[in-house]
């Protein structure tokens, strides 16, 4: 008898097999387990709790602050409302790059503590003894290369990555070496789309783009930008599908207005 949930149907090997079939994939942020059971119901593939979280639901500037147990929370409230998507969980800055045991131990305790489907971390060739031992661990991992939030303050700005020769060819290397080492995936977050379209050419596993142009095996948004939680944030890479701003804004700003006028509640709202 499995103890698992039977209706969960996306694995590393489904997007395996998706590229291979040229079936785009599809991936979306979710750090709750409202959303995380909607976005579940509407056929997403994979749901990342990213640590973006630091930024969306914290309120942080970067994502350096989140920790670990964060992180946890988050990806347990997750997990409890998925069925079908994988799902993939930073780990967070400061857990995986002084060294390849404590980047176990982390990915160890978002395993077991969290039920979560694989991990992802940023950077190539600098962190790859961790993702050797992860993966040999039998943990997922996804990789994450371009532009790297956690490493923001070396690179000073936000801006498009890997535009110089120099760059590019880092890039390429550790993506193959990312792949060597076992990675089931790949994210690529705001290069240019040709670079993106020769690295994914030159892999057998998943690459999803951010920024990163159409040629990428799959896509991911911030859940915030495409639903337009977040207004201030509106770079060119995003397509934004809701204003909840508005949305949310003016119906609290109605309850506000009923709950003065005395119109809520109604009688067929009282008992
Ligand atoms: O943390 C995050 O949301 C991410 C995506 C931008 C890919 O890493």
């Amino acid at each position: 008898m499995s103890t698992q949930k039977e209706s969960r149907k996306i694995t590393t090997n489904t997007l395996q097999k998706m590229k291979a079939n040229g079936e785009k994939i599809s991936m979306i942020t979710a750090y709750d387990y409202s959303f995380a059971g909607i976005f579940d119901k509407s056929g997403i593939d994979v749901i990342l709790v990213g640590d973006s979280a630091s930024n969306v639901m914290a309120g942080h500037e970067t994502t350096l602050p989140i920790t670990l147990d964060q992180m946890i929370y988050h990806a347990s409230s997750v997990i409890r409302a998925v069925s079908r998507s994988l799902v993939v969980v930073d780990l967070p800055f400061g857990t995986y790059q002084s060294n390849s045991d404590i980047a176990l131990a982390s990915a160890i305790r978002i395993m077991k503590e969290t039920g979560a489907h694989a991990v992802k971390l940023e950077g190539g060739e600098e962190v790859i003894d961790s993702v050797q031992k992860i993966v040999k661990a039998g943990i997922p991992v996804m990789g994450h290369l371009g532009l790297m939030p956690q490493s923001i303050y070396k690179f000073g700005t936000y801006a498009v990555r890997a535009t110089g020769e120099e760059e590019a060819d880092k890039l390429k290397r550790d993506i193959l070496l990312l792949q060597q080492a076992g990675c089931f995936g790949i994210v690529l977050e705001k290069i240019p789309s040709s670079l993106a379209e020769e690295v994914t050419t030159m892999v057998s596993i998943p690459t999803i783009g951010i920024g990163a142009g159409n040629k990428c095996d799959g896509q991911v948004l911030v859940m915030h930008d495409m639903l337009g939680i977040n207004t201030e944030f509106k770079p060119r890479f995003l397509r934004q599908y809701l204003n909840l701003y508005d949305q949310i804004k003016n119906a609290v700003n109605q309850y506000v207005q009923d709950v003065k006028s005395g119109d809520f509640p109604n009688e067929n709202e009282s008992y």
